[in-house]
This record gives structure tokens, C-alpha cells and sequence, in this order.
């Protein structure tokens, strides 16, 4: 039987790649190339974990779903950019990602930057539509907080730290991955705090949330890595030793890693105290990140 989560979970994939597929480009000229990258790219199985984390915590504050749904659709199109150009040769150089080829290898490697960075346009463009949030304010704050959580100080910042390389100094791994993971995750839940509005109480203690999740999911990412099976995962296993990436389970090996993950999982739920049951899918949530074998 399915656990409720996981229905929770496959429930907020379909709407959001049925609203994606709506708000998608589509074009007849020959630049209908880059549009079906795009599609090829964001409408394929991603688990669309970060938009389940921005309806279920909508949700919690009582919050309309329609534009819920466009701002758990802006934050997948980062996502999906930052995937298209992670698997680059100039970066992680991977052909495999969702069980299919990456789309410098499904396209080639210009129309997979175009791809990427239509992405990114169309995320704010999907965001800072009246039909978000109609109070321009609150998509002021909403389009500032997407950018800052995608660039230099987030997600692109982090993946710079990656490439450089990280030596054994555990502290800087974190902030690695607090970059480059934990941004566009903690985004999924400051989306919802600013709609609705939040106290900041509410704010600082999801936000604390947020990025102890961020940090736990890039850990699990590292394991799947060194531990996964690539067929269930859809891509790539064993590249980040391979490449001498520093992460938490290069650097300390799996059980270690283990080890913290599991101490770093209970002060994640933890911070989830002051929602009481209201929160229960969130705390659920968790541990159905901690599971996952994709
Ligand atoms: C992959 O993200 C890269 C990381 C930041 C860990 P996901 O594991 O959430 O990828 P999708 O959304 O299922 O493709
Ligand atoms: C990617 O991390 C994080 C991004 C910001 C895209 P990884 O390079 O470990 O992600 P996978 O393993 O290729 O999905
Ligand atoms: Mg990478
Ligand atoms: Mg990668
Ligand atoms: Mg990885």
C-alpha cells in the first residue's frame, strides 16, 4: 500500500508537471529546438521534490494552489537549469540523467546552455506574473528570494565551490552544499513563508528547517553516489570519487557519513517542534527523503 508521503509526494509530481507543461514555451520557428530542450529537461521524471515541499508547506498556511503551483513551477525550472548544466562537460561531464540522455547529449552542448538559461528566464517570468501573488510587493520579495537562493551566494556559488574542490575541512564541504543544494531547497519553503505573509517565528523556525534538510539531502545524494544502484537512480554512480570531488562520504567514508546524517535528521525534525501536528507531513517528509534510492 502506498504510504500516504509518497502518495503525497506523486500527487504534487503530477500537478506540477501538468502546470509546467502549460507555462512551457512551445514555438513553430526553428528556436522550437531550445523550447523542446526545455520540455525534454523540465517536463521528465525529476521526483519534483522541492515543489512538493512548496505546496505541502503552502498548504500548511492555508494557501490558494494556483499560485502555489506557479511558484513551486518557477523554483523546478531553476532546478531543471541547474541540472542541465551540472551534467555539462565543463562540469560533471555526465550522458545519463532520469534514465535518459542528459540534453548536451540528447541535443548538443550549446542548445543545453540555451536550454539552462531559458530556464532560468522563464522561472522569474513565471514568477513575477500577477497571477503569483497579487500584491506586486510580495513578488518583489518572492523573484528576490528565487534569485538569491540560484546565484552567487546559492546554488551557483556552491557549484563553483565544487568545481574548485574542497580539502578535508569538513566545515567548508557544509557551506559547500549549503550552497549549492540547500539554497533552492530552503527556497521551497521561504516561497510560501513570504505569500503568506509569515510571522517571523514561523520563519525562522522553518528556515532553520530548510537548511538542515538541504544539507541531509545533498549528504544522501553523496551515498547514493558511492552506494546507489545507477539503474534505480537514473544516473551516473561512483563519479564523484572518481572526479576527487570532497563531499562528506569521500571525505569520511559511508558509515561516518552515516553516522552524521542520522544525528543531522533528528535536529532537522526537531526544528519542526513549534508547528506541532500541523507539521506532521513535513516531519514525515524527512523521512522519506532519508529513504530514497533515486
Ligand atoms: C539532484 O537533485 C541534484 C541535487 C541537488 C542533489 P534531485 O535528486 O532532487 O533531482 P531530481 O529533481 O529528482 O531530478
Ligand atoms: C548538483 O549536485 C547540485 C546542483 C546544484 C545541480 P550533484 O552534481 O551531486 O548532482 P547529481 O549527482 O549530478 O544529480
Ligand atoms: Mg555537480
Ligand atoms: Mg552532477
Ligand atoms: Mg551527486
Amino acid at each position: 500500500m502506498t504510504a500516504p508521503v509518497e502518495r503525497r509526494v506523486a500527487e504534487a509530481a503530477d500537478l506540477v508537471t501538468v502546470a509546467l507543461d502549460e507555462l512551457l514555451p512551445r514555438a513553430d520557428g526553428p528556436e522550437s529546438r531550445l523550447t523542446e530542450a526545455m520540455r525534454y529537461a523540465a517536463l521528465g521524471p525529476g521526483k519534483r521534490l522541492r515543489p512538493y515541499f512548496v505546496l505541502e508547506t503552502g498548504r500548511m498556511f492555508g494557501l490558494e494552489e494556483r499560485p502555489l503551483l506557479r511558484a513551486a513551477c518557477a523554483l523546478e525550472c531553476i532546478h531543471a537549469y541547474s541540472l542541465i548544466h551540472d551534467d555539462l562537460p565543463a562540469m560533471d561531464d555526465d550522458d545519463l540523467r532520469h534514465g535518459r540522455a542528459t540534453v548536451h547529449k540528447a541535443y548538443d552542448e550549446a542548445t543545453a546552455i540555451l536550454a539552462g538559461d531559458a530556464l532560468q528566464a522563464a522561472a522569474f517570468e513565471i514568477l513575477a506574473h500577477p497571477d503569483s501573488h497579487p500584491d506586486a510587493g510580495v513578488r518583489g520579495e518572492m523573484v528576490m528570494r528565487l534569485a538569491s537562493a540560484s546565484g552567487a551566494r546559492g546554488m551557483c556559488g556552491g557549484q563553483m565551490i565544487d568545481l574548485l574542490g574542497v580539502r578535508d575541512d569538513l566545515g567548508a564541504v557544509a557551506r559547500m552544499q549549503r550552497m549549492k543544494t540547500g539554497a533552492l531547497i530552503a527556497c521551497a519553503f521561504e516561497l510560501p513563508l513570504v505569500m503568506a505573509h509569515s510571522g517571523e517565528a514561523e520563519r525562522h523556525a522553518l528556515m532553520a528547517f530548510a537548511q538542515d534538510l538541504g544539507l541531509a539531502y545533498q549528504i544522501i545524494d553523496d551515498l547514493l553516489d558511492a552506494e546507489g544502484d545507477p539503474d534505480l537512480m537514473g544516473k551516473r554512480a561512483g563519479k564523484d570519487a572518481a572526479m576527487g570531488k570532497a563531499n562528506y562520504v569521500t571525505l569520511l567514508g559511508a558509515d561516518a557519513a552515516r553516522q552524521r546524517l542520522n544525528i543531522l535528521v533528528e535536529q532537522t525534525k526537531s526544528h519542526l517542534d513549534p508547528f506541532g501536528s500541523q507539521a506532521d507531513f513535513l516531519r514525515a517528509s524527512v523521512d522519506f527523503v532519508l529513504q530514497r534510492r533515486n
